[in-house]
């Protein structure tokens, strides 16, 4: 037997108890006649002393131990005259009688603490020593207890996992697919799944009824601190269900998960907000709600002022950000620099400072009398000591550079505590979104998502304006799942392919199953996915989903430690009919 006990277990209760303990040599120090050692596994660090005076040979044998050996020990739990309260087994030290080096390591390339000395590249490349500091172990866990929970949720609710392939075609989730070529079809190629989502929709033709997978999906797209090129989905279907069955479902599935995950009752309904108010008061399709601070449209009351930025912008729009009056000009300046950062676009930044004494300075204190300025600050409610921000523009431009704006206020003034959790659904999204190079429109969600019912006379004039049956699940600017109600229709169906611009034979090369599936009884379905890595993240408190990916990818979608993608022998390229012909970059 390796061990009696974890090293995370023993307690004083245990004094006295002979036991064996295995892990990682985590540090050890010689002080006088006496060694000691940390000993360390997933559980936690234990205390081991090696007395020269008692066993002169064994402390020999202690003082070789290098960080990271892997040893094995036996001794007896003891009081510690110099307890650590930091840790839960601080109270204890175990007197070593036997010790046996299982493995020696190493140095280490960084220090596996969580303060490590390691930089990103490094622990990445050895990703799984990283993998031993308590930080990421402890990610990991958290993964595993949010799997744990949502399948225990999912399976009281009556759905079924159901595994779905990899090696599939391209799935129309809007990224550009990775591919893997057919050696016994040379030539061609299969797609991985951006997601299970064609998959899904045909086991409910099946009658399934309530399906999900916790799936691995695959999306060549540009990568960001919530994006990796394969990530999983909490993947879900549900038949005979409205938007509010699945709603309320899922709702139901986030809070079992706050509850058992995070023990936090959240017992209000999630708050809805159709997409045109999200972007009206947020600029953005995923608000943060754990402030208010919306935003104010000003376009008619400044007008005509000969303050040509506004007389000729779209959009002007502001933020009020409270108690800020006192920010200084450089102060001013600074936040004038971060909207105008390239990844923002503004032009510029126009401020209104709500003095104590009920007067206003401003920077366009030229084109606006005081009078005109109070009018302007009481349609934010702004208060003496307030300061309003406004930017201008074309409209979508400057709304979303005033939804950064907020949210940079908002973390400036201590208003994104990550652990306040503000869920909200985001409904009626448009179905589709009209693209400018290509003049044409692309579906907001996919090509299958059944628009409100009520719009439908608009899909003949106005498809801009024709509302989808799509719903988005947002907690703290986070989208963390989406989905909707599907079309099962074959009719209409096939009046979505012709308004997104397949002609009949492209739709029926690319989804003809589906399309054939239709015609055998296709129940009415919906259902949604949800983001894993981003809900462990957030449920983590994390700056970047990557932490919580024992197995990351970096920003140019590279695995640094097995060092993929690479090239391959030519033996293999022969076996696969390929050539390679790399253009010039
Ligand atoms: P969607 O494309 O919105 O919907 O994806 C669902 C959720 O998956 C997460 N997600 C990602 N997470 C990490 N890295 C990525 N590259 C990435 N892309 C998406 C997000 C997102 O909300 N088939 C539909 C769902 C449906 O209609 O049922 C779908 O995939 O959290």
């Amino acid at each position: 037997m390796y061990r009696t006990h974890t090293c995370g277990d023993l307690r004083l209760t245990d004094a006295g108890q002979t036991v064996s303990l295995s892990g990682w040599v985590h540090k050890a120090r010689k002080m006088g006649g006496m060694t000691f050692v940390d000993i360390r596994d997933r559980y936690g660090v234990t205390q081991l002393v090696f007395n020269n005076e008692t066993d002169a040979e064994l402390c020999e044998l202690a003082n070789k131990l290098g960080r990271e050996f892997v040893i094995q020990v036996t001794g007896v739990v003891a009081e510690r005259s110099n307890k650590n309260n930091n840790i839960p087994t601080g109270e204890i030290e175990i007197l070593a009688n036997e010790l046996v080096i299982l493995n020696e390591a190493q140095t280490p390339p960084f220090t596996i603490e969580d303060n490590t000395d390691g930089g990103d590249d490094i622990r990445m490349k050895y990703r799984y020593l990283d993998l031993r500091r308590n930080n990421v172990r402890a990610n990991l866990m958290l993964r595993h207890q949010i799997a744990f929970e949502t399948r225990r949720y999912l399976d009281q609710m009556g759905f079924i996992e159901v595994e779905t392939p990899i090696l599939i075609g391209s799935t129309p989730e809007g990224a550009r697919d990775f591919v893997v070529p057919s050696r016994m079809n040379a030539g061609e190629f299969y797609a991985l799944p951006q997601s299970p989502q064609l998959f899904k929709q045909l086991l409910m033709v099946s009658g399934f009824d309530r399906y999900f997978q916790i799936a691995k999906c695959f999306r060549d797209e540009d990568l960001r601190a919530d994006r990796q090129p394969e990530f999983t989905q909490i993947d879900c279907e549900m038949s005979f269900v409205k938007q509010e069955d699945v709603l309320n479902t899922f709702e139901g599935m986030m809070k079992h998960l706050f509850k058992f995950v995070k023990d936090i009752d959240m017992n209000e309904s999630f708050p809805r907000m159709t997409w045109q108010d999200a972007m009206k008061y947020y600029g953005s399709d995923k608000p943060d709600i754990r402030f208010d601070m919306k935003f104010v449209e000003l376009k008619e009351a400044v007008s005509g002022h000969d303050f040509v930025v506004f007389d000729d912008a779209a959009y002007v729009g502001g933020v009020c950000a409270t108690a800020c009056a006192s920010y200084t000009r450089k102060q001013i300046d600074e936040l004038t620099d971060f909207v105008k950062r390239p990844q923002i676009g503004a032009k510029g930044l126009v401020f209104i400072r709500c003095e104590m004494d009920g007067t206003f300075k401003s920077s366009i204190d030229k084109f606006y009398s005081q009078d005109d300025l109070k009018s302007i600050a009481s349609m934010f409610d702004a208060k003496a000591g307030d300061l309003i921000l406004i930017l201008a523009g074309p409209k979508t431009k400057t709304q979303k550079a005033l939804c950064e704006l907020r949210l940079e206020m908002g973390s400036r003034l201590g208003f994104r505590d990550k652990n306040v959790y503000a869920p909200l659904w985001v409904i009626d999204f448009p179905l589709f979104e009209w693209d400018e190079e290509t003049q044409r429109y692309y579906a907001t969600h996919h090509p299958f998502t059944s628009p409100n019912l009520d719009d439908i006379p608009l899909l003949d004039t106005d498809p801009g304006q024709v509302r989808a049956t799509a719903y988005d699940m947002v907690i703290n600017g986070v989208e963390l799942g989406g989905g909707s109600i599907r079309i099962h229709d074959s009719a209409l169906q096939n009046r979505m392919f012709e308004l997104l611009g397949f002609t009949p034979e492209k739709a029926q090369a690319q989804f003809g199953f589906l399309m054939s599936a239709f015609k055998y009884g296709a129940p009415p379905h919906g259902g949604l996915a949800f983001g894993l890595d981003r809900l462990v993240s957030l449920f983590a408190g994390l700056d970047s989903i990557r932490d919580c990916i024992a197995f990351p990818k970096n920003n140019s979608g590279r695995d640094v430690m097995i060092d993929a993608p690479s090239v391959i022998d030519q033996s293999q390229l022969d076996e696969l009919n390929l050539v390679i012909d790399i253009k010039e970059k």
